[in-house]
């Protein structure tokens, strides 16, 4: 049977990483553009040494639009998967401007490469940032767009708004994933996630504080309206995110969409709370962790978790790896890095 060949942008990204790893053991052929502004080039090595195979890189920028359709034009691509985007929330509401230039820029030069090369299917990473604070719960699809906080979350909204446009007038197909919590790291150790600086996000800054490398975790406001008092998320395993952009590259090749733009939360359905993770960790790993409740973060949503019935029914997609793997494996993760 032929191999499907796809483009993963940002592919030696945390995300993106592991989804090479998931597509290559599905007998796909990939091929990772990545400009390494945020990751790592060890990364490709590493991809190798778990699935055998290295696949072809090249070091661009996917707002380079001419270099990115060098490596589209005639190299007979079936799918892209577009991660490359800056992500970091607070940041965005201090540089807005670049991240409209380089998430809404990048979208563009992919579409129009595409377009230059006639490749059909998209698969696009979006985020439950779309949905700003649900008032039900849990968030489905059919939820609307909130006004978006930071610039990172309008550059998600503005981007499916682009790709519901795109693919109504044309012969480009979309499949825009809401990704949750993405956290923990692949079985191997390999590869995982490796923020720059001090992390912002929950999952490093516990495995940092817990090895030290902080001195402690302050929990972000003990004092919402939940049962402990601090926030609840969805976090989902990294390497189940990465299964779903499998099914929904199938998806695309076999033509089964039921529409040309399609929207599908990634999480697991089930809330966490931030004294939680912290209890759960110390259970995992038999390591205290040092913490305090701090005041409350501005722009936190008190409680957000996915209805992920429609990836399950339809993308035939569910989460199979639960809280302990999570943290088990962001843990070893943090132990083979230092
Ligand atoms: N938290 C702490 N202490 C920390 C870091 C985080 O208490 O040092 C808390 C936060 O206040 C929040 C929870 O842990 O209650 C999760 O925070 P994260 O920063 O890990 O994740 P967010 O839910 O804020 O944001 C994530 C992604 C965004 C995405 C958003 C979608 O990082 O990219 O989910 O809902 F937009």
């Amino acid at each position: 049977m032929k191999k499907t060949r796809v483009l993963v942008t940002g592919g030696l990204g945390f995300i993106g990483s592991h989804t090479v790893v998931e597509l290559i053991a599905r007998g796909c052929e990939v091929i990772i553009v990545d400009n390494l502004i945020n990751a790592e080039l060890g990364v490709l090595e590493r991809i190798a040494t778990i699935t055998g195979v290295r696949p072809v890189f090249h070091q661009l920028d996917v707002c380079d639009a001419p270099s990115l359709a060098k490596v589209c034009v005639g190299a007979g691509i079936e799918v892209v998967i577009h991660f490359a985007a800056l992500k970091a929330v607070g940041e965005s509401v201090q540089k807005p401007l670049t991240y409209f230039q380089n998430n809404l820029g990048s979208l563009m030069s992919v579409l129009q490469c595409m377009q230059e090369a006639g490749i059909s299917g998209l698969i696009f990473s979006s985020s439950a940032t779309v949905y700003g604070e649900p008032r039900v719960l849990p968030v489905t699809e059919a939820f609307p767009f909130q006004k978006a906080l930071s610039a990172y979350g309008s550059t998600k909204q503005i981007g499916e708004e682009i790709l519901e446009k795109v693919t109504a007038a044309g012969a480009i197909r979309n499949i825009s994933l809401r990704y949750f919590n993405p956290v923990g790291a692949h079985a191997s150790g390999l590869i995982g996630e490796s923020p720059r600086g001090i992390p912002n996000n929950l999952f490093p800054y516990v495995m940092q504080a817990a090895a030290g490398k902080l001195k402690q975790l302050t929990v972000h406001g003990g004092d919402y309206d939940t049962p402990d008092g601090t926030c609840i998320r969805d976090y989902i395993h990294v390497v189940d995110i990465a299964r779903a952009h499998v099914c929904a590259c199938e998806r695309l090749v076999g033509n089964q969409q039921l529409s040309a733009f399609e929207v599908f939360n990634l999480g697991t359905g089930r809330g966490s709370s931030v004294l939680e993770i912290v209890k759960t960790f110390e259970v995992v790993t038999g390591q205290k962790l040092n913490y305090s409740i701090g005041p409350r973060r501005p722009g936190d949503v008190p409680v957000v978790y996915a209805d992920t019935q429609k990836a399950n029914a339809i993308l035939g997609w569910r989460a199979e790896l639960g809280l302990k793997e999570m943290i088990s494996s962001a843990w070893q993760w943090q132990r083979n890095v230092g």
